[in-house]
């Protein structure tokens, strides 16, 4: 980081990428060593696929950068950073089998290119990958917290297989559904990385609402990028909720304020799965005409505000300046 104007017009993922870059070439060399296997060619030909097409390593510049910045001079954050990444691939895997999506990182998904079967062990075998490494930091307390994250993630994916479909779901559970599945491993990124440097208590507890309100204001983003993003932008096919039926904070919204008619519509889409040519197209109208993705937007807005303050129990350091513009970066991504 040199401070000149030009690196500060620059994304704050792509500032945290460079003040990280050591360490995260030491990261991506971790993951692509541990994700071979000797025995089973089908496995680095799927991890491969999923793991060179990019993705944005968000998580794992999380745990580099909290360890960082509170002064950690090890190398143990680096395997905790390739663990969560590990984490996040295998959760991709199976969350793609079971939205039965086609198209990820730009990429068609692995369950479309091979099949249900490879997407579900590979995915079994990253996780398991995941924990190898992270047991060889010998640090206990960070395998709680990422065991724990973990097993918070399938209930979050569970808890959303049985409110989607269900007009009767509310912000409450919308919001216990996306702190499981997608914040834990936000809020564990950045605890870990506090708790191998050592960090007192507060902070750490700093790290984990910081990780916390980051995680479900980028879930929420990726609810309205659903609706209102570009294919080819994120990589992924848009209208994917809508066809799982799925109720995201946008929709909870209109539902909320749905007249008898608009009710009928959301009662036949989501709730009996009657589908025609035409509905995604009225989804969206109807989402705009109560403001939905407005509003959605601006507790998105909420929720990142509460992450920069989370910061300010942290010490002074320009990644925490960097992790507060992150903040901000999660509400205005495209991807
Ligand atoms: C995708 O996460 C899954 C969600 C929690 C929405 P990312 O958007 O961080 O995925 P990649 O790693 O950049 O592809
Ligand atoms: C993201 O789920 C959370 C996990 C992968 C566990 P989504 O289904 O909302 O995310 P995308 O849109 O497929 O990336
Ligand atoms: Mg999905
Ligand atoms: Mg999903």
């Amino acid at each position: 980081m040199d401070g000149s104007g030009e690196a500060k017009a620059k994304a704050p993922q792509d500032r945290l990428a460079e003040w990280l870059a050591e360490d995260m070439a030491a990261v991506n060399a971790l993951i692509r060593e541990r994700m071979a296997s000797e025995h089973a060619p089908r496995i680095p030909q799927v991890t491969a696929h999923l793991i060179e097409a990019g993705g944005k390593r968000l998580r794992p510049m999380l745990t580099l950068a909290a360890a960082r910045m509170l002064g950690y001079q090890g190398t143990d954050h680096r395997k905790l950073a390739a663990t969560v990444e590990f984490i996040h691939t295998a959760t991709l895997l199976h969350d793609d089998v079971v939205d039965e999506s086609k198209r990820r990182r730009g990429r068609p998904t692995a369950n479309l290119l091979w099949d249900n079967k490879s997407s579900v062990l590979v995915g079994d075998y990253l996780f398991s990958r995941s924990f190898q490494l992270m047991v060889e930091t010998g640090n206990l307390r960070v395998l709680d917290i990422l065991a724990n994250a973990s097993a918070t993630i399938a209930e979050g994916e569970v808890l959303q297989l049985t409110a989607a479909q269900d007009l009767r779901t509310d912000e409450a559970i919308y919001l216990q559904v996306i702190r499981g599945k997608t914040a834990a491993l936000f809020s564990a990124a950045t605890e870990v990385g506090g708790v191998i440097a050592g960090a007192p208590e507060a902070e750490v507890r700093a790290l984990f609402d910081y990780g916390d309100a980051l995680g479900i204001a980028f879930q929420m983003v990726d609810d309205i990028l659903d609706y209102g993003g570009q294919d080819a932008v994120i990589g992924k096919n848009t209208g994917d909720d809508f066809r799982e039926r799925k109720l995201t904070l946008p929709v909870i919204k209109a539902v909320a304020k749905a007249t008898a008619e608009e009710r009928a519509f959301w009662h036949r889409v989501i709730e009996q799965g009657d589908q025609r040519e035409g509905d995604l197209e009225m989804a969206m109208t109807i989402l705009s005409r109560h403001g939905a993705i407005a509003a959605a937007r601006e507790d998105a807005i909420a929720w990142a505000g509460r992450a920069r303050a989370a910061l300010d129990n942290l010490p002074a350091h320009q990644l925490r300046a960097l992790l507060s513009d992150l903040a901000d970066f999660v509400i205005e991504r495209v991807l």
